[in-house]
């Protein structure tokens, strides 16, 4: 069984799709972590985004997701991967068609055979357009720069609320005009609003859903 969720930045879906999958007793993938680690391998290796450069990368890179980790080339980078830096890098790297194709064909290998939630920007409309559960996550950005603030601020980065919202709809702004595969509600999905509720309260509505509780 696959179970998509797509949604916004910082809408809670990631740790709400966590809870699911424990529950539930199926993996994970968090696919927004794969296009870190693409971007974290341009970062580290002090790549500009030129075509030539994505090119080489996409030939040479290897990235997998195993029990909550995202791996590039055999090493676990969560680590690196989730900072400022690198979310407006992997937000930048997510609009072209090379990468995206080569991400979604490795989610889509990676769920074959398994019960499965994975969360994402195209996980409903693209890669699993017809999974049995399609969720589409999300709150106000308000909400949702509050929370990666006290989130950001906890790891010591120096960063103001205002940065934060600011860069947030950008990314929602980059994420929901791209051309290619742009983050939208897709058809028949179920929207939940986490604004003025907690994770642990979406996540039970989710399940009741799911297994069909009244
Ligand atoms: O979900 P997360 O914020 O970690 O994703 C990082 C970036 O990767 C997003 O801003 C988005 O641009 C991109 N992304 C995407 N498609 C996905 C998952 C993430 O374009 N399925």
């Amino acid at each position: 069984m696959i179970i998509a969720i797509d949604g916004p930045s910082g809408a809670g879906k990631s740790t709400v799709a966590k809870l699911l999958s424990k529950q539930l007793n199926f993996e994970y993938i968090d696919t927004g972590a794969m296009y870190r680690a693409f971007a974290y391998k341009l970062y580290k290796n002090n790549l500009s985004i030129t075509q030539e450069n994505i090119s080489k990368v996409l030939l040479e890179t290897d990235i997998d997701y195993v029990e909550n980790n995202v791996y590039l080339d055999g090493e676990n980078v969560e680590d690196y991967i989730r900072n400022e830096n690198i979310s407006k890098l992997a937000s930048d790297i997510s609009k072209i068609q090379a990468v995206r194709e080569k991400l979604v064909e490795l989610q889509r290998k990676i769920s074959s055979t398994k019960d499965i939630v994975l969360d994402g920007r195209d996980i409903t409309t693209v890669v699993f357009p017809n999974a049995e559960f399609k969720f589409y996550v999300t709150a106000s950005a308000k909400t949702r720069a509050e929370r990666r603030y006290s989130e950001l601020i906890k790891k010591d980065e120096k960063v103001t609320l205002e940065e934060v919202l600011n860069d947030i709809n950008k990314r929602d702004h980059n994420d929901m005009t791209r051309e290619n595969s742009p983050l939208k509600i897709a058809d028949n999905a179920i929207v939940v609003d986490t604004s003025e509720s907690s994770i642990e309260e979406v996540t039970k509505k989710l399940i009741k859903i799911i297994r069909g509780d009244k």
